[in-house]
């Protein structure tokens, strides 16, 4: 039997948070309450969502693990986790982030296919482990290789567990090779999350982490890495994961004409409040978070209390240095009796959220980054009237 294997079914599980709000339970895919996720910049690894396409695979013997590194190189290798422990080891603060995030809201406006997810499918971890760039010299590529004297082009990810999508094939993802061989892209093949160990529904013993990419491309489980000449041609990366325009739907969509989604785009939304809240002062601090993709950061976030109208700046909170990682806000704000309280992000290149989620529908329902808006309605006061004098 293979060191690491996907089973077949959902019997060996791991535990999981109580607090998680399920989406789909096999496979499982659950995200923590809002407020929670913003309780902290590094998010606890029992409260980072969780996104799966079939079983968590297993490790039987961590000892006889190997991953492969081959393809379009002059000779493959196996590598166990203590070759990978030998190479430098990196940590990196990045946020990842479904695409699928804040799919409920858009399957709202128009039926979207997918697990519907509210806006807590991303968290922001410390992953540690080996860079991909070095990993790849040791096959022969060097740093900065936009292509390999064999022609490849793209380096796929490709693990072991079964997915339905994959008709119980494995889940595979890939990645230029100039981003994978870029030291500055911080691409790495992870062992560590939050400085523990990865556990097993992050991808343990091993998974691939591509900062200010959507979350599909960092495969978990990591079985082998194929250097290719053309990009992956898994499910996920050709038939899953693409934006296509609004007047695409399942009865005229060509997969080939769209490219598969890599970077992220700008992204924000409110946490401290649920979609249709109570809340029991005018004053109130809103909080949230915001984030975009490509390692551009945040340049502003915006609040509104009277859905759009007029904005105020948030204050933003991020550790210096952390270019992959998300920032969290808070603004001190007076409501309205029934307020509309908005929220959109500006990044570092200008681009802000759409206003409105139409304009990005898709049938997929990914990347809704539309501006994110809840309702906050204040508790009724006890008019003097109402203060129960007995009418004489
Ligand atoms: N890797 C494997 N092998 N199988 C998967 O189902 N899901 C992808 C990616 N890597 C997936 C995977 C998707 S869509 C996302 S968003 C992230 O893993 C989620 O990572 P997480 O569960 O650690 O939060």
């Amino acid at each position: 039997m293979a060191a690491l294997v996907g089973p077949r079914e959902y019997s060996l599980e791991p535990q999981r948070h109580p607090s998680l709000r399920i989406n789909a339970k096999e496979p499982f895919n659950a995200e923590p309450p809002r407020a929670a996720l913003v309780s902290s910049y590094i998010t606890p690894v029992d409260l980072f969502f969780k996104r799966n396409h079939g079983p968590i695979p297993i490790v039987s013997d961590i000892d006889r693990y190997r991953v492969s590194v081959g393809g379009l190189v002059g000779k493959s290798i196996h590598l166990s986790m203590a070759d990978i422990r030998k190479l430098p080891k990196y940590t990196v603060t990045a946020t990842l982030q479904c695409a699928g995030n804040r799919r409920t809201a858009m399957s709202k406006r128009r039926k979207v296919r997918g697990v519907g997810w509210d806006v807590c499918a991303l968290g922001n971890a410390i992953w540690g482990g080996a860079r991909l760039c070095d990993v790849l010299e040791l096959v022969g590529i060097s740093k900065n290789s936009s292509a390999t004297v064999n022609g490849g082009k793209h380096v796929e990810f490709i693990s072991v567990d079964m997915c339905v999508e994959e008709n119980g094939g494995p889940y595979k993802a890939s990645i230029p090779l100039r981003q994978a061989t870029n030291p500055d892209a911080e691409v790495l093949l992870a062992y560590e999350m939050n400085g523990e160990v990865i556990n097993r529904d992050h991808g343990y013993p091993l998974r691939a982490v591509v900062p200010g990419v959507i979350g599909a491309r960092s495969v978990k489980w990591l079985d082998s890495i194929k250097i290719i000449k053309e990009e992956c041609q898994g499910f996920f990366m050709q038939k899953d994961y693409k934006m296509f325009p609004p007047i695409v739907d399942w009865h005229n969509i060509i997969w080939p004409t769209r490219k598969p989604q890599m970077d992220f785009p700008v992204q924000s939304a409110i946490c401290s409040l649920n979609d249709d809240d109570v809340v029991d002062s005018n004053k109130i601090t809103v909080t949230g978070y915001a984030v975009s993709g490509g390692g551009r950061g945040i340049e502003r976030a915006d609040i509104s209390v009277d859905g759009g109208k007029t904005w105020f700046e948030a204050r933003r909170q991020q550790k210096p240095g952390d270019r992959w990682a998300w920032v969290l806000f808070s603004a001190d704000v007076e409501v309205p009796a029934d307020a509309e309280i908005v929220a959109k992000a500006v990044d570092s290149a200008a681009n802000v959220q759409p206003e409105d989620v139409g304009t990005i529908w898709n049938l997929r329902g990914i990347l809704n980054t539309s501006w994110h808006r809840v309702r906050a309605r204040r508790t009724p006061r006890r008019s003097a009237a109402g203060l129960g004098h007995p009418r004489l």
